[in-house]
């Protein structure tokens, strides 16, 4: 939550990840002898889930029309809204 590592903390903002963090300022999972013992299975639940969702749903943009801004990354204005529908 610290502004100087991470701008608008509170922000849901994926691509803060694409930047180089500085050591020891992202331990999602503790570290240590205490650190998370679920750390390997939620990682795998994590691929599970994201697997059948790719796999179940169909996904369509809410606009095919949404225009982007370059930030300089091309970045969808609306933050590419999607409906996520089963196929099964
Ligand atoms: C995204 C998922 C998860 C995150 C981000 C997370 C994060 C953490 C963190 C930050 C700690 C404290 C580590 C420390 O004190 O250094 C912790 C502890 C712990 N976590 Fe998780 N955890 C996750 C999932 C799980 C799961 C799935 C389980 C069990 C199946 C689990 C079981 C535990 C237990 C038992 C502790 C206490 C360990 C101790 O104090 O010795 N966690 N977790």
């Amino acid at each position: 939550m610290n502004e100087e590592i991470f701008k608008e903390p509170n922000k849901f903002d994926p691509s803060r990840f694409d930047r180089p963090i500085p050591p020891y300022n992202f331990v999602p999972f503790g570290g240590g002898r205490r650190v998370c013992p679920g750390y390997e299975f939620t990682k795998l639940e994590t691929l599970i889930y994201m697997h059948h969702v790719v796999c179940n749903y169909k996904w369509c943009v809410v606009d095919p029309d949404e225009s982007f801004i370059c930030t300089p990354a091309p970045t969808p204005v609306m933050g590419l809204p999607i409906k996520l529908q089963s196929v099964k």
